[in-house]
């Protein structure tokens, strides 16, 4: 099982480090052998090779099974012309390997419901949502450009989106859906946007096909506010590539912390690429602040969706369950009477548990 390890920048490399720990131990517990390669992405690529995105780094990963990758950016990079931001090395990755699907489940721990920013009786007992966010199209992709024009300049990001593009996400989400509550609720802005209209029209001719699924159409910006009054009405949403930054994003803080919140991006090719759905948190980074959970849940999808490692990866969800049980927590979940600990005890002790 060949892995490409990106660390990237800021607390990127702090949280890979915790994930391979735990790999390290479910290689230990399983007896099988992780072929560990790490390659540049981001700024760090940008200081050491002159770019965001190294051939290299492409190549490697494209050799490889799956991709673990921690965070990249930070304010080092912010003015540097915009083709050659670090952002660009992991949108380049996501593109290079075509995985268009995008996985990001939101899963509240029993034991951090009181991390979360919602009163108890709208939580329930436990919140378990699964966005799905296209990720190799739209305005992230779309034709960029600025001009200049009298008083100033203009600027524009095309959100494009063809039927193909829209076919293969949908697919993805009604089988996801399938498999879990059987509610699908697409999300779009189709009172304005042409492109979101095309999303509405393709999903519901698709949708014929999965008759057992219920398929709901929501607003994007009642979406943002439903996920706030009610989230437990949402079980898979399906969604163009910005919306999803945003709403995933959202979805982190029902379940505590922007830290908790892993992701899985797949496509048709074999190689997934699995990281944190948080950024590189320049401001905490190299402190032993950073929580390793999300990634470290990252890795557990990947053994999950790459190496049909199943119940490695019930462990690794297992053993940060009974970390959290025993009342140890990061900075950003930290509350009264609990254990704070820093990024690596945290590692060490999910590692342990395995
Ligand atoms: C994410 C991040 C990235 C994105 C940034 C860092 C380019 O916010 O993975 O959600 O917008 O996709
Ligand atoms: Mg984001």
């Amino acid at each position: 099982m060949k892995i490409a390890v990106i660390r990237g920048d800021g607390i990127g490399k702090e949280i890979v480090g915790e994930a391979l720990k735990v790999l390290n131990a479910v290689s230990k517990k399983y007896k099988v052998n992780f072929n560990l390669n790490e390659v540049l992405l981001g700024g760090i690529a940008i200081d050491k090779t002159g770019g965001p995105i190294p051939q290299e780094t492409i190549d490697v990963c494209k050799a490889s099974d799956a991709v673990l990758l921690g965070a990249v950016g930070g304010p080092k990079w912010d003015n540097i012309p915009s083709n050659l931001r670090p952002e660009i090395g992991l949108l380049g990755i996501r593109k290079a390997l075509g995985v268009f699907a995008n996985l990001r489940p939101a899963i509240l721990f029993p034991q951090l419901k009181e991390a979360s920013n919602l009163k108890p009786e709208v939580l329930g007992n436990g919140l378990d949502i699964m966005i799905v966010r296209e990720l190799i199209g739209g305005a992230y992709f779309g034709e960029k450009k600025r001009i200049d024009i009298p008083g100033g300049q203009k600027a524009w990001d095309t959100l494009s989106y063809s039927t193909p593009e829209i076919d293969r996400i949908a697919r993805k989400a009604f089988e996801i859906a399938g498999k879990r509550g059987k509610k699908l609720t697409l999300v779009d802005k189709a009172n304005v946007l042409e492109s979101s209209r095309l999303w509405r029209e393709t999903v519901t001719e698709i949708a014929k096909e999965y008759k057992d699924i219920d398929l709901q159409y929501m607003y994007v910006d009642n979406a943002s506010m439903q996920l706030i009054r009610d989230p437990k009405q949402f079980d898979v949403i399906v969604t163009e590539n910005t919306f999803g930054d945003i709403l995933s994003d959202e979805a982190s803080m029902l379940t505590g912390s922007l830290g908790m919140l892993p992701s899985a991006s797949v496509g048709d090719g074999k190689v997934g690429i699995y990281e944190p759905i948080h950024g590189s948190a320049p401001d905490i980074a190299g402190q032993d602040k950073a929580n390793p959970i999300a990634t470290i849940m990252s890795a557990a999808m990947m053994l999950r969706y790459s190496f049909n490692m199943n119940e490695a990866a019930d462990d690794i969800e297992n053993a940060v369950s009974k970390v959290l049980d025993k009342g140890y927590r990061t900075p950003d979940i930290m509350r009264e009477g609990k254990q704070l600990v820093g990024t690596v005890k945290m590692g060490d002790l999910i590692a342990e548990s395995i």
